[in-house]
């Protein structure tokens, strides 16, 4: 997408002059999935891809809004009874709202945006959507949020206008992504390391199944609850310290083990084993061993199929496919239960694994999964 077709809309819907082009990117991240709502760790970067928007004062107190993606407008008021219909729209609402909610209220506005990250694909179109407005109404308004805060909005967007109880990774790596660099995210202190990232001789691409799924959301916060409930029950076992899954070892999971449902020590013990792979990767990141990084990678998959069962049957196909050709990492990235799986190749093996993969998929699925190459890019900017 062309910030010149953003432009040509934004001047179609409002007349000209266009106003002031802000961006915000989607991300990767490399391993640490479903930690970052148990106070563990993540490790995402920014990508080259995300969403574009053109935002300008209106002087009234309404928010006028095109989307060029779904070529549909809204209207608005900063007021909670305004919540509009239009799922793309509540993320502006709820950025809006939260804002005001923090005591700084923008003033109306103007906007168009569109973005590049396909929606549903697990690159968070979402946060890079809190992001934009969150940066953009942010500047145009002098409001003086700092970046952090900013991540909290875009989250409370999510948690009280979508639904979805998410953890505060993607609205982070949004705004604080660096070129080239991946983020290790401690979760709970809100400490931060950029790692510099540029393997010699791999590549990052991502295989989009086109897989949505419906319930994705409440299997989401569902996951959570799990985890919510098994640090609840190791705490009252005498751990009073305990205050996420970050805090429990796999001797402590194990003395609650026939208190909690099997379903909740199995979401639990993956939280567990994926904080410890997330730490091991730190290692060999700084050692650049990308074969250990490689290895986590597909332990993260086996995790996230089968004990906290977020995988789907394109998901793992594609991850199998990645193993039979010698791929150096494969999983699936993100919330899952649909979306992309991350694939660490090598240059040599580029060619050859995605022509495999395409048709291979394409036979038992009957469609070619999408490819999108990745480069770990800046966060949310001004454009003009
Ligand atoms: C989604 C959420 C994140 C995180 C991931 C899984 O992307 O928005 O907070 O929990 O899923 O790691």
């Amino acid at each position: 997408m062309k910030l010149e077709t953003v432009k040509q809309h934004f001047e179609e819907q409002f007349g000209s002059p266009a106003g002031v082009a802000f961006a915000a990117p989607g991300r990767v991240n490399l391993i640490g999935e479903h930690t970052d709502y148990n106070g563990s760790f993540v490790f995402p970067g920014a990508i080259d891809k995300g969403m574009m928007a053109i935002i300008r004062p209106n002087g009234t107190d309404r928010v006028r809004a095109w989307s060029v993606d779904y070529r549909e407008k809204v209207e608005f008021s900063m007021i909670e009874e305004d919540l509009p219909k239009a799922s793309w729209a509540r993320y502006l609402f709820g950025v809006c709202l939260e804002m005001i909610k923090r005591g700084k209220k923008p003033g109306g506005f103007d906007t168009a945006f569109a973005g590049d990250v396909p929606l549903g694909a697990g690159m968070s179109s979402s946060a890079a959507l809190e992001s934009v407005y969150g940066y953009g109404l942010n500047q145009l308004f002098s409001l003086d949020f700092d970046l952090m805060e900013l991540a909290r909005i875009g989250q409370a967007t999510e948690h009280n206008y979508v639904g979805v109880k998410c953890g505060i990774m993607d609205q982070f790596i949004s705004l604080f992504g660096k070129k080239d660099h991946l983020i290790r995210l401690d979760t709970r202190s809100m400490e931060f390391t950029y790692f510099p990232f540029r393997p010699q001789g791999y590549r990052l691409v991502l295989l989009d199944t086109l897989v949505k799924h419906e319930l994705a959301s409440s299997a989401y916060n569902k996951r959570r609850q799990s985890c919510e409930d098994a640090a609840r029950a190791v705490r009252d076992n005498g751990y009073p310290h305990v205050e996420f899954l970050r805090d429990v070892s796999m001797d402590m999971l194990l003395e609650v083990r026939e208190v909690i449902s099997a379903e909740d020590f199995k979401r639990a013990q993956y939280v567990i084993e994926e904080t410890e792979r997330v730490l091991k990767v730190s290692d060999a990141l700084e050692a650049e061993d990308y074969r250990t990084v490689g290895q986590m990678m597909y332990l993260t998959h086996y995790g996230m199929r089968d004990l906290y069962e977020v995988s789907c049957r394109e998901l793992d196909f594609l991850n199998n496919v990645a193993l039979e050709c010698g791929v150096t990492g494969s999983r699936v990235m993100g919330g899952g239960f649909g979306g992309c799986t991350i694939n660490l190749v090598e240059d040599a093996l580029y060619e050859p694994f995605l022509d495999r993969a395409k048709e291979a998929f394409t036979r038992e699925f009957g469609q070619e999964p999408k490819v999108y190459d990745v480069l770990i890019s800046d966060g949310a900017r001004r454009l003009f």
